[in-house]
């Protein structure tokens, strides 16, 4: 067997933990989004997702300051948005413009879906017991709706160093899982 050694600093491409998301916070009226591919579920219901967001980008303080945000899922078709809204700040931009985006008002959280995307979790901070450590927010969904008009949702997943890979084949195995 053929095995070499991997590096430490890429061990996160190895491990994607789902699908690269948008995080859309908002404030005053303004709202932004960010890409996230570092989350994963922590509990099936109520559903709780652990989500890493850097202190450096702009939307850690909206998100700190409200409470509340919505984690969009994006397909495919609009990947290039989705690196686009990772390459920048919302600090500087309005991103719904720039990248043409179009926010929709939610029921229960004051930052806005993203319509393109074929799925919304509208969330609440639940836990910041490891914020200050690991920028690691746990969040409760408090409302999810999709676009039943997407029938194959291929989202993206980052592989680290500008290449993703894009959700494919289904198939179904007994497992224990709900
Ligand atoms: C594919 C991709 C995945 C990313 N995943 C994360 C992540 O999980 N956590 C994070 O803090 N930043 C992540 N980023 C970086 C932020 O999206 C980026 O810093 C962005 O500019 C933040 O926007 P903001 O300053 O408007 O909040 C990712 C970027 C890309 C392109």
């Amino acid at each position: 067997m053929a095995r070499k050694s991997f590096p430490l600093s890429k061990v996160y491409s190895l491990l994607e933990p789902g699908p690269v998301v948008l995080v859309t916070t908002a404030r005053h009226g303004y709202p932004n989004i960010m890409t996230m591919s570092w989350h994963t579920m922590i509990e099936f219901e109520p559903p709780l997702v652990g989500c890493v967001i850097s202190n450096s980008n702009y939307s850690f303080g909206l998100l700190r300051v409200t409470n509340e945000c919505v984690i969009n899922i994006p397909t495919v078709e609009i990947a290039e948005k989705v690196v686009g809204c990772g390459n920048t700040s919302g600090a500087k931009i309005d991103k719904f413009e720039t990248f043409r985006l179009t926010p929709m008002p939610a029921s229960e959280v004051g930052a806005p879906l993203i319509e393109e995307c074929y799925a919304n979790l509208e969330c609440r901070v639940a836990d910041t017991k490891m914020v200050s450590k690991y920028c690691l927010f746990v969040v409760e969904v408090i409302k999810a709706s999709i676009d039943t008009t997407v029938k194959n949702p291929r989202t993206i997943h980052h592989l680290g160093s500008g290449s993703f890979m894009v959700a494919g084949e289904k198939i179904k195995l007994k497992s224990k899982m709900k």
